[in-house]
């Protein structure tokens, strides 16, 4: 069976300081020996030269939480995927529901952004997830396949493999209240299901992270389903010792 290396990445969203992120890497830095799943952080776009600095030459990844569709041009404001390679990023965050809510990001701009990514050789990790509407009204499924199917029409199933995924419930998300693994496990499962449909040695090797509200206290129990392949931590990244923890419980 093809094993897949987990993953915890941290979303610090638009938190931090030239001070608190110093601070912050340092720690998980020093602890990276003893980590041995696959470490990556997205931060704010302002910080990806000091962090590239303080992290080159470590086993983390850095990239950004979000980029532009377009490779360069009259776009005042926006990043474009060439601009952080130029500071080192290996992923950078796609379709995340702040982006797709709050800053009315669809699924075909979502397909577009990924598309850019992936042009640069960024790998880019698609989030998708259901609001509590949709999943109080029986849709969880056919959104989340509704936000893949978007990317994948575009770029092509073969294009996942130079991705990750990442099931993030909107309603989890911030606010304290976790998937259960069992619910988790389940949209994770119908994820790889989908992606089996199109190919299967895609689907087997696809890592899908879980994301919303991973504390330390639930990251073990939920990277022991077997469609869990790692996190991606919002609030609890801000916390050396939280993020360390979860990071040690992804190791088993
Ligand atoms: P949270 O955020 O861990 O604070 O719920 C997760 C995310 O938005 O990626």
């Amino acid at each position: 069976m093809f094993m897949r290396k987990k993953l915890v990445a941290g979303n610090w969203k638009m938190f931090g300081s030239l001070q608190r992120n110093a601070l912050l890497l340092d720690r998980i830095v020093a602890a990276g020996s003893g980590i041995s799943c696959d470490v990556a952080v997205f931060v704010p776009f302002p910080y990806l030269g000091q962090v590239q600095g303080l992290l080159t030459g470590s086993s983390l990844v850095w990239g950004a939480q979000t980029l532009s569709e377009f490779a360069e041009g009259a776009y005042t404001g926006e990043v474009s995927a060439g601009m952080l390679r130029d500071f080192g990023c290996g992923l950078v965050l796609v379709g995340h529901s702040e982006r797709r809510n709050l800053f009315g990001e669809s699924d075909s701009v979502v397909a577009a952004k990924f598309a850019a990514a992936q042009a640069v050789g960024l790998v880019p990790v698609l989030c998708v997830g259901e609001t509590l509407a949709e999943r109080e009204a029986g849709a969880t499924f056919e959104v989340v396949v509704r936000q893949l199917s978007a990317v994948v029409d575009r770029v092509g199933i073969a294009a996942m493999n130079k991705a990750v995924l990442a099931y993030e419930p909107v309603w989890a998300i911030g606010t304290g209240v976790t998937a259960s693994p069992h619910q988790a496990q389940e949209v994770h499962a119908a994820v790889r299901a989908y992606l089996a449909g199109l190919d299967g040695v895609v689907a087997e090797e696809a890592r899908i992270l879980y994301g919303g509200s991973v504390k330390p206290g639930n990251a073990a129990e939920l990277f022991a389903q077997p469609d869990i392949d790692g996190g991606l931590v919002g609030g609890a990244a801000l916390v050396a010792d939280d993020f360390l923890a979860i990071c040690q419980a992804a190791n088993r």
